[in-house]
């Protein structure tokens, strides 16, 4: 396949494989330097902006969509959020972003990203390739990589990169082109998943409200303010069948149920999925021509809400680099890029694990490892440092923060 005639040989600076939000976000802040991408993806368009993903993103990152120039949609359709909720022992804590780390984060979800920056792609001319399969990444340790595909109507083509960048999400193939004996993985499997829901009610409470009970974990989150997107603990191997609506609405109010009287407003379930998720990293996150970015390189539970923040931190990164390396500084420039997203990615994996493992509960967990969680639970809400902690890296790092 590699030497097999194509119908199109296109040279370009760098090839991206994948448009989801760190591929696309690359492509725009190089197509504003006014370096050429091509992006390709095995999804549609359609299938991508119909796929639900996570929502929150830091005050950072939503002002580098707006000021960059992608959108300002965020401001009209996004809500900030100074503070989330806590609830556990019945009780419910307010954790002041605001006032604690003097940040706050957005709601809006990966769907509308994607469609922001697939809209401001087609709007200045950038090349994205949906739908296309046999994606071959070819010579990434020369510098002239190149990637070849079949398009939607069954022609295949060819780029001729100076560099090849892997955003290809949690399933990447580009991953696996570093070879064998030279990557490391790192991993984490969770006995539990999330059954996801997104039902046609009223909202239920102004912010996030993040809940652990002895039953497990919820999550109640809103899409519009008639759309309501809300999960709860589940088994990893839960078949959705096994949930008519009622059951759905029982677990939810009886996981944030409290003294304080609070219910969840009912409505018709619209959509139910299980949604497995695991902790990972691949280093390293460059191999000779090919770099990695977003879920490709590392994975984190959805618990934190970092997934989205650090794909569109590595693509920030990344650009920064490319650039250099396209301009005096040649390749060499790319061995900045992993020590400066890697950081990053270690502290969210570190604040996803601690905060998955905080609010679930697992099925081998004895009385003394529930009693202890209330205890780190107590001690997060409790007191200042605990607050101070949460709201720091629920809000994000400023960007290259070496403190
Ligand atoms: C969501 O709105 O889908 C959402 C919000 C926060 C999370 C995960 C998912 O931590």
């Amino acid at each position: 396949m590699a030497d097999a005639v194509v119908d199109t040989v296109t040279p370009v600076p760098v090839a991206v494989v994948g448009a989801g939000p760190a591929g696309l976000m690359l492509a725009h802040l190089l197509g504003r330097a006014g370096v050429e991408t091509i992006v390709l993806d095995t999804r549609t368009r359609h299938e991508i902006e119909t796929t639900h993903r996570a929502g929150i993103l830091e005050a950072d990152a939503a002002r580098g969509l707006v000021e960059t120039g992608v959108s300002d949609r965020i401001l009209l359709d996004g809500h900030e959020h100074e503070g989330v909720e806590l609830r556990f022992g019945g009780r419910p804590y307010r954790i002041d972003f605001k006032k604690l780390v003097g940040a706050s984060v957005w709601l809006y979800p990966q769907t509308d990203v994607f469609i922001d920056l697939a809209e401001a792609r087609e709007r200045d001319g950038g090349t994205v390739h949906f739908g296309v399969s046999d994606t071959e990444v070819l010579d990434i340790t020369t510098d002239a990589p190149r990637v070849r595909w079949t398009a939607s109507d069954g022609t295949r083509h060819e780029a001729r990169a100076r560099y090849v960048v892997g955003a290809d999400g949690s399933r990447s193939m580009c991953r696996d082109l570093v070879p064998e004996g030279r990557r490391v993985r790192y991993g984490k499997e969770y006995p539990y998943a999330w059954f996801g829901v997104m039902a046609e009610a009223p909202m239920s409470a102004p912010e996030l409200v993040y809940a652990h009970s002895e039953h497990g974990f919820a999550l109640i989150s809103r899409r519009t303010e008639t759309v309501q997107r809300m999960y709860f603990q589940c088994a990893p191997d839960e078949p959705v069948d096994a949930w008519p609506d009622d059951r759905i609405w029982e677990t939810l109010q009886a996981r944030v149920a409290g003294e304080d009287g609070f219910r969840l407003k009912e409505g018709p379930i619209i959509e139910k999925t299980v949604l497995r998720f695991r902790s990972f990293v691949q280093e390293p996150m460059r191999w000779g021509s090919m770099t990695l970015a977003g879920d490709a390189a590392h994975t984190v539970p959805p618990t934190g809400a970092r997934g989205l923040n650090l794909a569109l931190h590595d693509a920030k990164v990344l650009a920064g680099v490319l650039l250099r390396a396209l301009g005096s500084e040649g390749a060499a420039a790319l061995a900045d890029y992993q020590p400066r997203a890697l950081q990053r990615v270690w502290r969210a994996q570190n604040f996803s694990y601690w905060m998955t493992r905080l609010l679930h509960t697992a099925p081998g967990d004895t009385p003394f490892d529930l009693r202890r969680r209330l205890g780190e639970l107590d001690n997060a809400v409790g007191t200042r440092a605990g607050r101070t902690f949460l709201a720091e890296q629920y809000t994000g790092w400023p960007a290259g923060a070496h403190d």
